[in-house]
């Protein structure tokens, strides 16, 4: 059977995800974004250097695939007040259902696993892009322009793709909020945070070796109640030491040893 090829391509949004599919794209002889629509002229400038810029009302009817990547609970607005019909729309989320999107266009998902910051350069080649979409051609046509950018493309229906979000949480925001619990524990101290990114790296580098199962060390792991209830009191901050406590709890209770 013959599928129509979409190589136009109009974008919706143009925050964080927006930024890196576009420059992704761009890299792309085959597929064209022929249109950046978002609220925000300033936000649009980036854009408008190398492609049509328009704001929400005035987006383009020429495209043949459209890349929502608007803020999670904008999803269902934005999608309902778009002026599109029988278009493909794609939202970019890992938390939101396809069903989100407006019954008006045909739908699908484009959820990119990858933490994005607009000042950050990263290649899409290694990001999972998770792919959904209603109709099985309209499928087809995600998984070939996924293929472009990523080599890791996955069919992942909704309720997968929630599970995968939240545990994206754990592994990535709630560590990252670690991070900067550290920092501020280090900055009591006068010590400079650097000092523990040769750690950081190698923690997350062995990873590519062994399961977080058998890479779990420290005082919890080892049940070393002494230092753990040295840690305890040096933490002053009830938030800290909370967290501290849960933690080496679930490290405690993970492997076995008594609360
Ligand atoms: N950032 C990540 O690491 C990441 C990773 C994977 C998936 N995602 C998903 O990708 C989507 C976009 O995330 P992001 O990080 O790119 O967000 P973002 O940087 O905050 O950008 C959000 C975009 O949505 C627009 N927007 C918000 N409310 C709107 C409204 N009422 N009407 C029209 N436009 C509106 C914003 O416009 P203004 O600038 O005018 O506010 C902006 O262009 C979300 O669904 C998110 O879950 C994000």
């Amino acid at each position: 059977m013959y599928f129509c090829r979409m190589n136009k391509l109009v974008l919706i949004g143009t925050g964080n995800v927006a930024m890196h599919l576009f420059r992704a794209l761009r890299e792309c002889q085959d597929l064209e974004v022929i249109q950046v629509v978002g609220r925000d002229p300033a936000a649009r400038a980036y854009f408008g250097s190398y492609t049509d810029t328009a704001a929400l009302p005035e987006i383009s009817q020429q495209g043949d695939l459209y890349l929502m990547a608007v803020s999670d609970d904008t999803i269902a607005t934005v999608s309902r007040n778009l002026p599109l019909e029988g278009k493909l729309l794609v939202h970019t989320s890992g938390s939101v259902p396809l069903e989100a999107l407006t019954e008006r266009c045909r739908r699908g998902v484009f959820y990119p696993l990858q933490t994005f910051s607009k000042n950050r350069h990263l290649s899409l080649r290694e990001v999972p892009l998770c792919l959904e979409a209603e109709d099985s051609q309209d499928l087809v046509q995600l998984q070939r322009i996924a293929n472009r950018l990523s080599d890791r493309v996955y069919q992942i229906g909704s309720e997968q793709r929630r599970q995968l979000h939240l545990a994206a949480v754990f592994a990535n925001n709630f560590t990252n909020h670690l991070y900067y619990l550290s920092q501020q524990i280090l900055e009591g101290a006068s010590l400079p945070f650097d000092m523990l990114l040769p750690l950081i790296g190698e923690t997350a580098a062995k990873l590519q070796d062994v399961s977080p199962h058998e890479a779990q060390t420290g005082p919890a792991r080892r049940a070393d109640e002494g230092t753990i209830a040295a840690h305890r009191q040096l933490l002053k901050d009830a938030t800290q030491k909370d967290v501290y406590t849960l933690l080496s709890n679930s490290i405690k209770q993970t492997y076995g040893k008594k609360l």
